[in-house]
């Protein structure tokens, strides 16, 4: 059989819960309501839950997930809970105001629970393979965490490869001069993007270039691609009715077939990447880190396997939206430039610096307003939380909506539909916005590990762009849709004007 899942006591607590219609029995307190109380969707039923609600009988689209949301909170208020399918899942609570917020963070312990995705640890299981560090909790989870913090973690080892990752954002650079048409478009920017974030990732985890704007690498298009088809299962397993507890579903061997794919080509980088290094009698800091340490092969495999894909799809995929952004405000557009020439002229090129430049960072703090790059956070505490005046028990899966639900809201951002880097720079402002919402790359110890990285590609990426090109975009308006990342609604067909 296999064990979807380590039953630990925080979903121990949860099955109780939920087997008295997610009630507890025990005494009520005065002031506080009780977890009973939180509002549910008034569609929900007996024995089949709110299962209809995400099936096409009701107009259901994935990708439309984030609108499903905004009009759940907006007939059942700041708090709910809900249950998809009684028997085989277990309530949810859904949380958006700032001080829901802060108390989700200063509630946050040493070993943060994020609920274990069952679809990835099914496959996993299946193929004899780790759970990896995005799937286990507690002593386990840290154990690896510990040791890829060290690399990652760390601003020395992160600004050790800003040259690095800026020659590759100028190779990306010379790309869309290659491949513009008529237009001044690239055709596929999106793909040229992920080749960008991989190269990008793979020098920095492997101490290895990859070659991917090398127009004869073709290998590395496959990859790509089931990347892609990976995190595009993910996103329609990830919400609705989980049949694929029960079997192995179309999407669910479609998602399959995809990660083995993509396993099978990470070892191959790696290993090549190794064969390399060997050669010179060198190995990277990351590796290095991991022969010192006390993960087992299986685990090293999957931390390496991990770590290379997660940062593709991400990182691609929210670099549109500051793109996007600024070829949309010109005068934004204009203003950065100036203190990115102003700093690539004058200085040399440093990750302190290059990380530090005030409106560049305040761009990106904005973008991630606008379009939170991933929407939701999800933990399970260990001790009961109080949350808009209504006790949750322990061990329920309580998920953070606040980056969708207050992004717009003029409670915390003046003018929230304008692109306004500056409110990043007015204290008053930024002190408004505190807490409003839970952030594009998590919260706490278990924060995505991938962030210094991810920004700072971004910011080699914006710096040499902006110096080289005017970005323009004379499409239909974006928005941002879910793919389990916020994705683009429309095509990333950007001008790009030689300066
Ligand atoms: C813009 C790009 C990225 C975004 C928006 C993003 C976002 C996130 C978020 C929201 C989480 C969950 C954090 C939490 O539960 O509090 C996460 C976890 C994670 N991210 Fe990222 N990420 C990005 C890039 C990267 C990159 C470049 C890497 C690695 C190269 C990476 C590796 C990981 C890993 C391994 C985890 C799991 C950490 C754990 O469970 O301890 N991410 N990321």
């Amino acid at each position: 059989m296999l064990k979807l899942m380590k039953v630990s006591h925080l979903q121990r607590n949860a099955t109780r819960l939920t087997s008295t219609h997610g009630c507890s029995t025990g005494p009520r307190e005065p002031t506080i309501l009780s977890y009973c109380d939180i509002p549910e969707p008034k569609s929900s039923m007996p024995l089949i839950g709110t299962s209809l609600d995400y099936t096409p009988l009701r107009g259901f689209q994935h990708i439309e997930f984030y609108s499903h949301l905004r009009k759940r909170h907006e007939e059942l208020g700041e708090i709910y809970k809900e249950n998809i399918l009684p028997g085989l899942t277990s309530s949810t609570v859904f949380c958006c105001t700032p001080e829901d917020t802060k108390t989700l963070l200063r509630n946050e312990t040493r070993f943060p629970f994020r609920e274990p995705i069952g679809y990835i640890l099914k496959l996993r299981n299946k193929f004899g393979l780790s759970s990896g560090i995005t799937q286990v909790n507690g002593e386990q989870w840290y154990k690896m965490r510990k040791v890829v913090n060290q690399h990652f973690l760390s601003q020395k080892s992160v600004w050790h490869y800003t040259e690095k990752h800026y020659q590759i954002a100028e190779e990306l650079a010379d790309f869309i001069e290659r491949s513009m048409d008529s237009n001044q478009e690239v055709p596929d920017f999106e793909l040229a993007l992920k080749r960008w974030s991989l190269e990008q990732a793979a020098i920095f985890i492997l101490d290895a270039r990859l070659g991917l704007f090398d127009e004869a690498n073709k290998d590395s298009n496959d990859f790509i691609v089931n990347v892609g088809k990976v995190f595009q299962c993910m996103g329609d397993l990830q919400i609705g009715i989980p049949l694929w507890m029960l079997y192995e579903t179309k999407l669910y061997k479609k998602y399959e077939e995809a990660w083995l794919n993509v396993f099978h080509h990470v070892k191959e980088y790696r290993r090549k990447a190794e064969e390399r290094h060997q050669h010179k009698n060198s190995e990277s800091q990351l590796q290095k880190f991991l022969r010192t340490s006390n993960l087992g092969t299986s685990e090293v495999d999957m931390v390496m396997n991990d770590f290379l894909t997660a940062g593709i799809d991400t990182t691609a995929n929210s670099t549109i939206f500051p793109l996007y952004l600024l070829a949309i405000n010109p005068e934004k557009q204009e203003k950065l430039r100036e203190e990115i020439l102003r700093y690539i002229q004058n200085e040399p090129l440093k990750g302190k610096t290059l990380n530090q430049l005030p409106y560049l960072r305040a761009c990106l703090q904005e973008t991630q307003r606008m379009f939170p790059f991933v929407a939701l956070s999800s933990r399970k505490y260990e001790k009961d939380i109080v949350l808009s005046n209504y006790r949750v028990p322990a061990g329920v899966t309580i998920m953070n909506t606040s980056n969708i639900m207050n992004n717009m809201n003029s409670k915390y951002f003046d003018k929230p539909e304008s692109f306004r880097p500056e409110r990043w720079l007015e204290p008053e402002e930024r002190n408004k916005a505190r807490f409003a919402m839970s952030g594009s790359f998590g919260h706490g110890p278990r924060k995505c590990p991938g962030r210094l990285l991810a920004l700072q590609e971004m910011n080699c990426l914006i710096a040499v762009l902006l110096s080289r090109f005017r970005i323009e975009y004379h499409h239909r308006p974006i928005e941002g849709k879910f793919r389990l990342l916020t994705i683009p609604s429309e095509k990333a067909r950007y001008k790009f004007v030689k300066i």
